[in-house]
């Protein structure tokens, strides 16, 4: 029996960031993984090797619609999937072996297999068990099933399968248009599948600022993909090598079905915690099953943390690793903070859509009076001149104080764009402090400045 500080139950990017800040903080750390790899969903099937296909997928797009008009003539590339799934493979692997090198340099024990708690300050692994005065629970997220339908990971998957998928399919359904659906989808569309995404609601993205929902769903559509709207899913039949959906349009009932060569299901995730031990211990659960946490992440029992995806709020990778450094600071006697008012979320289709803080929607519902400024992409130079004019960026600020309370843009590098607002909004800026700033021309940050500008005296180049 060992006997550590702390000990992390998940090496995802919460239970990975908690881990290397307890180490730095001087605490003897360890964390419990039983994948073969460590680093999560996101490294493993999720984040990581969803970006590296949406990379490769695009470079294709790039070369078929853009080069010629760009004078870069020859023949098109075509698709090797087999090669193209090895590279997804090896960004993985460099990731995943990247987590390995920092828990060795930070003197962080892997101890390989699932974890559980038989009681307090005690886990188990294997028939190992070690003591911990502190325990963080990182445990994730899995894909949430749906009535009628059954997953084999071959013809109908989750995101899981659809990174593995033996080729590329001629049609494929996707069945929900949140971010999974709409990244992957917009992969096989791109190396030429047929792609129908059947929603249940009226809107893409549910959440998002309508303008950006329309814009995207437009340019996506452009790009190929289908939608079949307000359609809720009754059940698929799938055998090995074809599926069909049926669903029902919510406008008139009627009853409706599509073929399909892959079915690919994303209809949300929820919080995995199976086999750790919660009810044993009383650890108490939210109505959609997250781990009921205080403001410093304790559970109901003292000594005991949850982060992540297992608790509440948006299920994203980067949210996972500020809790993660948080609940750290404050296991050892600092003060932990997590702003969950500025946590950026990001498509990364093409273009990329990107948002932070509040939308018109949850201000009207609150009686804040805002104003909002705008600048469309047609406006810059650098988006007109890389085929990007499409799309606009979208500021929102107090009416009396000018202070930003949120932001929406689809374009170009939206998920790196967003950032600049996300610390102008830390520093409690307004969008004057935004406007004054001098961007360097020409780059696409200059919308955002612009954008700025239209929330005062109004834009210079629109
Ligand atoms: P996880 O990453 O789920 O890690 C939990 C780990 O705990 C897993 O490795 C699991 O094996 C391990 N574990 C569970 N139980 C035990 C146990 N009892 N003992 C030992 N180990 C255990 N988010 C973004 O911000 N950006 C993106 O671009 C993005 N893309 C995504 C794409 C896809 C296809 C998917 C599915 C998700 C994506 N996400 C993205 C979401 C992101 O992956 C999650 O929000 C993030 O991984 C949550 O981190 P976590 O540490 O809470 O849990
Ligand atoms: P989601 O919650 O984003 O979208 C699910 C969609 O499915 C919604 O539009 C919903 O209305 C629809 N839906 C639900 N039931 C349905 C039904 N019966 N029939 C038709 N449509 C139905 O969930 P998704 O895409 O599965 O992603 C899960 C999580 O993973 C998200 O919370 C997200 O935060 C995270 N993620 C983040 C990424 C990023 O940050 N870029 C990328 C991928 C995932």
């Amino acid at each position: 029996m060992s006997s550590y500080d702390v000990i992390v139950i998940g090496s995802g990017p919460g239970g990975y960031v908690a881990a290397i800040r307890c180490a730095q903080l001087g605490l003897k750390t360890a964390c419990v993984e039983g994948r073969e790899t460590l680093g999560g969903t996101c490294l493993n099937v999720g984040c990581i090797p969803s970006k590296a296909l949406l990379h490769a997928s695009h470079m294709l797009h790039e070369a078929e619609h853009n080069f010629a008009e760009m004078g870069l003539k020859g023949k098109s590339p075509s698709v090797d999937w087999k090669q193209m799934l090895t590279y997804k493979d090896s960004t993985i692997e460099t990731n995943t072996k990247g987590i390995e090198f920092l828990f060795k340099k930070n003197k962080i024990d892997w101890l390989k297999g699932w974890g559980s708690i038989p009681e307090a300050g005690k886990v188990k692994v294997g028939d190992e068990v070690h003591e911990a005065r502190n325990i963080i629970i990182a445990t994730g997220s899995e894909p949430s099933s749906l009535p009628g339908v059954e997953v084999d990971e071959k013809v109908v998957v989750t995101s899981t399968g659809a990174l593995e998928l033996g080729k590329v399919p001629k049609k494929m359904v996707v069945i929900g248009a949140g971010v999974i659906g709409l990244e992957l989808g917009s992969v096989y569309s791109r190396l030429g599948s047929e792609v129908t995404v059947v929603e249940f609601l009226d809107a893409i993205t549910p959440g998002m600022d309508p303008e950006v929902q329309k814009t995207f769903q437009r340019m996506l559509k452009k790009q190929g993909l289908d939608f079949i709207m307000g359609a809720a899913v009754q059940k698929v039949e799938a055998t090995k090598t074809k599926a069909k959906v049926h669903y029902k349009l919510r406008k008139d009932d009627s009853e409706n079905a599509i073929d399909a060569d892959v079915v690919l299901v994303a209809t949300g995730r929820k919080p995995y915690h199976e086999g750790v031990g919660l009810d044993d211990l009383g650890i108490r659960l939210t109505k959609r099953g997250q781990i009921a946490v205080t403001k410093e992440w304790e559970t109901d029992v003292k000594g005991i943390y949850a982060i992540g995806d297992v608790i509440e709020g948006p299920m994203l990778a980067h949210k996972a690793e500020d809790e993660g450094m948080a609940v750290a600071e404050v296991i050892a006697g600092k003060h932990g903070h997590v702003n969950y008012g500025v946590i950026p979320g990001v498509i990364y289709t093409h273009p990329e859509v990107a948002s932070v803080g509040e939308t018109e929607a949850t201000l009207k519902e609150a009686g804040r009076a805002y104003k909002v400024g705008k600048f469309s992409f047609m406006g810059n130079a650098r988006a007109k001149a890389n085929f990007s004019g499409d799309g606009f960026v979208k500021i929102i600020a107090d009416k009396e104080t000018d202070r930003i309370l949120g932001a929406h843009i689809i374009g170009p590098s939206a998920g790196d764009l967003i950032h600049e607002i996300c610390v102008a909004m830390e520093f409690g800026a307004s969008a004057q402090d935004l406007a004054m700033t001098c961007h360097a021309h020409p780059t696409y940050s200059e919308a955002v400045r612009e954008a700025a500008l239209a929330c005062g005296d109004g834009p210079i180049h629109m």
